[in-house]
């Protein structure tokens, strides 16, 4: 097991761009008995409501949205890129069709019910506060519509308080 130490916004000195889009992210949901993860390169960490908030964007057919909708908590988790591998197979294969969590090799972890790994270098604790699909009128430029969505299934965006940034250490020194 390891430790993680609780960090500020202002501890977490990381490039959003990088983390999200390059090294991508693992958006996790559940309960003890059950959870689901599934990787993504597209969202973004800001300020809203005057809190420090997390943005993510699901399709409906993700099974992880399922988890992410039951539960009013989820996590984001950023890895070291040797960890690359693991994370293009949980961004490619669905928890509905493999007990992929397992397959992974990764440990889940819980911080106050939320999960998380404990393989990750940082989890993000969130909290939702806004959910809607987004609304594809919206889009300025028909052809983002044409590109991402010609099959219409639209993404989810949620906004979430983020309300714990762990810093996991792994090996701590014996
Ligand atoms: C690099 C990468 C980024 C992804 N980003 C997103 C994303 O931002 N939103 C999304 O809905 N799906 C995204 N996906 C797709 C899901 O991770 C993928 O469909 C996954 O298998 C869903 O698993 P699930 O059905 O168990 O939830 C991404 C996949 C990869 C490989």
């Amino acid at each position: 097991m390891n430790h993680y130490k609780i960090i500020t916004a202002e501890q977490f000195r990381k490039n959003a761009f990088e983390l999200i889009g390059k090294d991508w992210m693992l958006i996790t949901a559940g309960n003890e008995e059950k959870a689901n993860t599934m990787t993504a390169s597209w969202g973004g960490l800001g300020v809203m409501y005057g809190k420090n908030v997390a943005f993510v964007v699901i399709r409906p057919q993700r099974y992880t949205k399922e988890f992410i909708d039951r539960e009013s908590t989820f996590s984001l988790c950023f890895f070291d890129k040797d960890y690359r591998k693991t994370l293009n197979y949980l961004g490619t294969v669905s928890g509905r069709t493999e007990n992929k969590i397992e397959k992974s090799g990764l440990t889940l972890a819980y911080y106050n019910g939320t999960p998380y790994f404990d393989e990750a270098n940082y989890a993000l604790i969130c909290k939702k506060l806004f959910k809607q699909p987004l609304n594809l009128e919206g889009l300025l430029d028909e052809r983002l519509v044409k590109t991402w969505y010609p099959n219409g299934d639209i993404h989810t965006l949620y906004i979430a308080e983020i309300t714990e940034i762990l810093r996991i250490r792994h090996n701590p020194v014996l």
